[in-house]
């Protein structure tokens, strides 16, 4: 006879470690800023590809603000507390003169909060596809790099259009 499965306790250990993982989550939420749950609420509004492997910042980069940020975005900034700016960025896969997106490698985050006055007012976050946190640290791994744009708040980003149609909506 086949063994009959445990079911209540295999449903106690399911609910704790989701339990377990909800609270890291939150606490990591609090340092770092967290995975968003969804793009609803954001624009797709720039993307970038660094070609070169050795460059730790390489790949697909495709960014979206949030609709919090949008106007300011329009204006090039500043930024309301609330803004956030998310990259989805993915391997590059080569096929003769074709690049193409391949897997999700990582996610990065600029969210603007109170506070953050290190980093000009924003969090700075790497986040795995997992939505776990890559150990960074902020000022010298991403804010340096961004000062080169402290006169648009920070954000490399503008909006762009061919014609009428644009990545930025009216
Ligand atoms: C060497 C310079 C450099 C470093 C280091 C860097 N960035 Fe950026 N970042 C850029 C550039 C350039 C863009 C805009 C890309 C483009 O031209 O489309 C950008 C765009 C962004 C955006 C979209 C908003 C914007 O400013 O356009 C986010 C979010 C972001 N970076 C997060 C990060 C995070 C998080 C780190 C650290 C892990 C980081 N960046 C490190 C140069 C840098």
């Amino acid at each position: 006879m086949l063994p009959v499965p445990r079911l209540p306790s295999l449903i106690a250990w399911t609910t704790l470690l989701l339990a377990a993982s909800t609270a890291a989550a939150e606490a990591e939420r609090d340092q770092v800023g967290a995975m968003p749950q969804n793009l609803d609420d954001h624009e797709f509004i720039n993307a970038v590809a660094i070609d070169d492997p050795e460059n730790p910042l390489h790949g697909f980069h495709h960014f979206y603000v949030n609709d919090a940020g949008m106007e300011a975005f329009r204006q090039g900034g500043p930024y309301p507390v609330g803004t956030e700016f998310v990259g989805l960025i993915y391997e590059i896969t080569r096929d003769g003169p074709i690049r193409n997106e391949g897997e999700g490698k990582a996610i990065a985050l600029m969210e603007k909060v109170e506070g953050a006055e290190e980093t000009g007012g924003w969090r700075f976050a790497l986040l795995a596809p997992d939505g776990s946190a890559h150990e960074i640290d902020p000022v010298k791994d991403c804010f340096e790099c961004h000062t080169e744009v402290r006169e648009r708040d920070f954000v490399f980003s503008q909006p762009h259009h061919v014609g009428e149609l644009g990545w930025t909506p009216k």
